[in-house]
């Protein structure tokens, strides 16, 4: 409902010129220690994700784990990290994205889903240019895995960055600004 979205957005926090100046940095920490927003919000993806047939929840690091492990636990499924580079310590596959400045890298186990043609939802908190999810898109179908879809929080839509990931997979996001 709206009055749940609601009160899951106004648990959001804005911290103006945060990581710089001219940067409004959305803050989920007010949220997670929120536990009416927090709740609310896992009832609203487990409630849409319930009837997917899900085989794992894979999360992009770091605040994709909490979302993506939580919910995780409530469909009773796995949950796939898909880390920044140089943190998993198995074979894996890399895919670089472009930052605002420079170049970053984000990876997945090889044998991260034990089942052939697993269905996944890859998970975060927001997407922005679309740059992170795009790689783990591209991560998620080249060991293999079918990208049942692709869903956040909040969607910063001016940015456009949810037409780039809609050519891996549909997407969803709870919120949008
Ligand atoms: C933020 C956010 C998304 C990503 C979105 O993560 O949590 O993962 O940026 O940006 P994009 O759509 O332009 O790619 P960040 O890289 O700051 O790391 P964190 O999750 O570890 O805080
Ligand atoms: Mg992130």
């Amino acid at each position: 409902t709206q009055e749940q979205k609601d009160l899951i957005f106004n648990s959001i926090r804005d911290i103006k010129d945060f990581p710089k100046e001219g940067i409004i940095f959305k803050d989920i920490t007010t949220l997670l220690n929120n536990k009416e927003a927090f709740k609310t919000l896992m009832d609203h993806f487990e409630e849409r994700y319930k009837s997917y047939n899900l085989d794992y929840i894979a999360g992009i690091d770091s605040r994709g784990f909490i979302f993506g492990a939580a919910l995780a636990d409530r469909l009773g499924i796995g949950f796939v990290p898909v880390r920044k580079k140089g943190k998993l310590p198995g074979t894996t596959v890399c895919e670089k994205y472009e930052l605002e400045y420079g170049f970053d890298e984000v990876e997945i186990h090889l044998d991260a889903f034990p089942i052939k043609d697993a269905r996944v939802l890859l998970i975060d908190d927001l997407i922005a240019t679309g740059g992170t999810a795009t790689a783990a898109a591209k991560l998620i179908k080249h060991v293999n895995a079918q990208l049942v879809e692709v869903c956040f929080l909040l969607n910063l839509k001016f940015l456009s960055g949810d037409k780039k990931v809609a050519e891996h997979a549909p997407v969803y996001s709870v919120l949008e600004i």
